[in-house]
């Protein structure tokens, strides 16, 4: 097991290249079980969630190999259509083989993905919506089962927003006999992203993006090859930590479009911002003043920013209020983040942040993925070290973290414990 030790009252400086996005990565390596032949993706994050959706196909007897950022998948030889607990417990997001599966194989038996950190996180509508696609649906020992000879196309109203919802179903219409309609659909850039990959591989797919999508199902889909978008949510934390140290940074290979509630509320907070194709510069030269910021599903601020952002508000001018409405238990950070010294009162959806504080290392202990990103940040303005505990939550999400960092001239390194 590993900590991460960081000295704090570094200015951060120089480039950095984003990587591919776990969130897109992961639903469209699922994908390739629609098809029978090599599927070959460009800029695969190296990540440990990326390391459990291959093994998941692999124990499925799908093909995987990889070679460095690119991985080919070639689901011609699976054998089976079932995602076992042992596997599935390590990640929530393996519950998109469900969609697939059940398309590709008319069956498809799922362990049910436990509770998570953040939030109780069910996934009854991915089930209701395969339901309304013919789908017959049975809940035993903690798996879902689910049969169709062949699933038929349904129009389906999302009664919450779901990123992965959206994703599993789109990936089950697409080879349904007629057309499915998905209403109050995600418009996540990383649902576009699937979206443009099923449709290269033949799908009749209308709407991506928007919160209405048809889908017209073919008989079969065919191989394909892509590139992995870059991951917004790696680039918001590294603008975030460019602001808070009053840097001068700029990330290249991300993709400016799909961060612009970010952009706006780093903007709002004093931060300067040059953005050009493939690329965004952050200058952290002025105080921080104060924001009001409410989670929201895409195009609004990502809940998945929210931790990040709270540690800038720590610093700056005056008061911010932070209102999380899509997980109901997404503020675990803030007991950490008061052990160095910040002042966060919670109530509810609600935290209350009062700035200006100047934070104090200590040891702390990361309790998700976005939790312990915070975290990190937290400990490159801390004084003194900071000490970062079950760090294997944030190799969940971001690629080589502390080298990155470094590159950028923080005082940061990983210890075996
Ligand atoms: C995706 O999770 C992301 N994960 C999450 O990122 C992200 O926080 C989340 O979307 C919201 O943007 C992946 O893409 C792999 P949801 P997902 O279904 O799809 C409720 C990270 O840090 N809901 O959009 O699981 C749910 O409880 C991770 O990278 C139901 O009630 O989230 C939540 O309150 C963390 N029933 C809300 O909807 C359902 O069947 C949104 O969840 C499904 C969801």
């Amino acid at each position: 097991m590993d900590k991460i030790v960081v000295e704090g009252g570094r200015r951060l400086e120089g480039k950095v290249a984003i990587s591919g996005a776990k969130n897109a990565a992961l639903p469209i390596l699922a994908s390739s079980l629609l098809t029978d032949g090599p599927c070959r993706y460009t800029n695969v994050p190296d990540l440990r969630d990326i390391h459990s959706i291959i093994e998941l196909l692999q124990s499925l007897g799908v093909h995987v190999e990889r070679d460095g950022q690119t991985v080919v998948v070639n689901a011609s030889s699976l054998s089976s259509s079932e995602a076992l607990y042992e596997i599935v417990r390590k990640m929530r997001a393996s519950i998109l083989v469900l969609g697939p599966l059940l398309a590709r194989m008319q069956h498809a038996r799922v362990s049910l993905p436990g509770g998570c950190a953040i939030g109780a996180r069910p996934i009854n509508l991915h089930l209701k919506g395969l339901a309304l696609l013919g789908a017959e649906i049975d809940l035993e020992h903690g798996y879902v089962e689910a049969r169709a000879a062949r699933l038929k196309g349904a129009e389906i109203y999302f009664d919450t927003v779901s990123v992965t919802g959206t994703e599993n179903l789109l990936m089950a219409a697409v080879l349904a006999e007629g057309v499915t309609i998905l209403r109050n659909a995600a418009r996540e850039p990383e649902v576009v992203a699937l979206a443009d990959v099923l449709r290269r591989m033949g799908a009749k797919i209308e709407g991506a993006g928007t919160a209405n999508i048809t889908v017209t199902g073919v008989d079969r889909l065919h191989p394909v090859e892509a590139d992995i978008i870059p991951d917004r949510i790696e680039a918001g934390t590294f603008m975030v930590a460019a602001a808070l140290t009053a840097g001068d940074v700029t990330l290249t290979d991300c993709e400016p479009d799909h961060l612009g509630a970010v952009t706006d509320k780093l903007a709002q907070a004093g931060a300067g911002i040059e953005q050009a194709p493939g690329s965004i510069r952050v200058l952290g030269d002025r105080p921080l003043a104060g924001l009001d910021i409410r989670t929201q599903t895409y195009p609004g601020f990502p809940t998945d920013m929210q931790a990040q952002f709270m540690v800038l508000m720590t610093m700056a001018a005056g008061q911010s209020i932070i209102t999380e409405t899509i997980f109901e238990n997404r503020f675990i950070h803030v007991s950490e983040l008061k052990r160095l010294g910040a002042d966060i009162v919670v109530s509810g959806e609600t935290a209350v942040i009062r700035g200006r504080a100047s934070l104090s290392g200590a040891p702390v202990m990361a309790t998700d993925l976005r939790a312990s990103a915070s975290l990190v940040l937290a400990g490159l303005v801390a004084e003194g070290v900071t000490e970062i505990n079950r760090v294997y939550h944030l190799d969940r999400g971001y690629e080589r973290i502390e080298a990155k960092l470094q590159q950028l001239g923080a005082s940061i390194w990983r210890e075996k414990i």
